[in-house]
């Protein structure tokens, strides 16, 4: 089979960027949204986007107005999928929502269409036995900003047909990016198993050791070698997305993260971050902007509790078998843009000065911190 068509449900920040970038490969994309004024907000952003990369040289004025062209609006659900390959679905990260979705697509598709769930730590299995036919269900899950981030990791669900695995990991080759086998389908995958627990952790940071946003991400930024902080990028990422992803992980394992309750107060009070003007900090409108890091806010702390919790989630998925040492540090710099692998900078600061943060935090915040035994194989 040779996919041409491709159906990408919910035109948020993934899913516009999705078709943006699948159009960009020449797939002829729908685009479905309940209402015509999210659709227009999307159009808008991948026309954006494509001027972007035009003026930077990476794509043509001529190709700026082709690729566009390749992504069709569509409201109406049975238009969106009709004569569909692929459906890409990118709706919020609420299983209720997911559910009622996939009843609604089970009964107008025909028995070859792919579903893919770009869903962030929603468990495959499980949601491939909302539809009739799971062999031919898969996760997809792309990075924000899909037109920037390299990594696509592709988890299979236990009864997804190795030909569909075959052909999503063509289509991810085919759009240009890295796909990464997550070999089990456990709560976050493999990057967010890492991403979401640390603005909890670095949340903490803020009441613990009383320091400034701006002081921690300058750290986590300057000293750890991310591309962005953490509070920035959670802001970018979306504190509804961060809230989401936080619930459904902490359902089904309640090791994964130690929730701080600010996430959930920024995401009651509709504070979501970068697109709605305030976050955890806040910004002029709804575009790309940065927070104004500096090594030298980044000299007056050092960010070992955040290395410590990344070291030990990181160790995690080594000891649990879910992605090999070698594809968990390619994923990190491909999904979240590290500059130094993980295991490098556990290295740098030591083995023991990391299980003694970890042996520290347990004895005053309890078991969540508990090393992993892969950590301390190393020793
Ligand atoms: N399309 C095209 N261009 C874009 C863009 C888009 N969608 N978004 C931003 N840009 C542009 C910016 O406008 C900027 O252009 P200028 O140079 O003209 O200003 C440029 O790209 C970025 O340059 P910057 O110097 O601002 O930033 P940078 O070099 O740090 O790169 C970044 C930006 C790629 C976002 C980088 O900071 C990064 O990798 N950040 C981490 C992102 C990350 O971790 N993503 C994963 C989050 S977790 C997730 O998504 C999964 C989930 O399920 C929750």
């Amino acid at each position: 089979m040779t996919l041409k068509n491709i159906t990408v449900l919910g035109s948020g920040i993934m899913g516009h960027g999705i078709a943006q970038i699948s159009a960009m490969s020449g797939y002829k994309v729908k685009l479905r949204d309940i209402e015509k004024q999210f659709l227009d907000r999307a159009m808008d952003k991948v026309k954006w986007s494509l001027q972007k990369l035009a003026e930077k040289n990476k794509i043509t004025n001529d190709q700026v107005e082709e690729f566009y062209n390749n992504i069709t609006p569509v409201v109406d659900l049975n238009e969106a999928v009709k004569e569909t390959d692929l459906i890409i679905e990118a709706v919020p990260e609420d299983y209720n929502l997911k559910k009622s979705v996939y009843k609604e697509l089970d009964k107008i598709t025909d028995s070859k269409t792919i579903y893919a769930s770009n869903t962030s730590t929603l468990p495959i299995t499980e949601l491939s036995k909302l539809i009739d036919n799971p062999n031919r269900f898969i996760g997809v899950h792309f990075f924000n900003p899909p037109q920037l981030m390299k990594l696509v990791e592709i988890i299979p669900g236990t009864e997804t047909d190795p030909l569909i695995i075959e052909e999503i990991n063509n289509y991810v080759k085919k759009i240009r990016k890295t796909p990464i086998i997550c070999k089990k389908d456990v709560a976050g995958f493999i990057v967010n198993r890492i991403f979401i627990p640390l603005v909890h952790e670095a949340a903490h940071c803020l009441d613990r050791e009383n320091n400034s946003m701006e002081i921690v991400d300058s750290a986590v930024k300057y000293r750890l070698d991310f591309p962005m902080g953490i509070f920035e990028l959670a802001d970018y990422t979306g504190l509804d997305v961060i809230y989401k992803a936080t619930y459904e992980m902490n359902l089904r394992d309640k090791k994964v993260i130690l929730p701080h309750p600010k996430i959930k107060e920024l995401y009651e009070t509709k504070h979501f971050g970068q697109k709605s003007g305030k976050g955890f900090y806040e910004y002029k409108g709804d575009k790309y902007e940065r927070i104004d890091l500096s090594e030298e806010k980044a000299s007056k702390y050092d960010p070992i509790s955040i290395l410590a919790v990344a070291s030990n989630n990181a160790s995690w998925l080594i000891s649990n078998e879910v992605c090999s040492k070698e594809d968990l540090e390619n994923a990190l710099k491909l999904g979240m843009g590290l500059k130094t692998e993980i295991f490098k900078l556990i290295e740098k600061y030591g083995v023991q000065k990391v299980l003694d943060e970890l042996n520290k935090l347990k004895e005053k915040y309890g078991e969540f911190y508990l090393p992993d035994k892969y950590l301390l194989s190393l020793k």
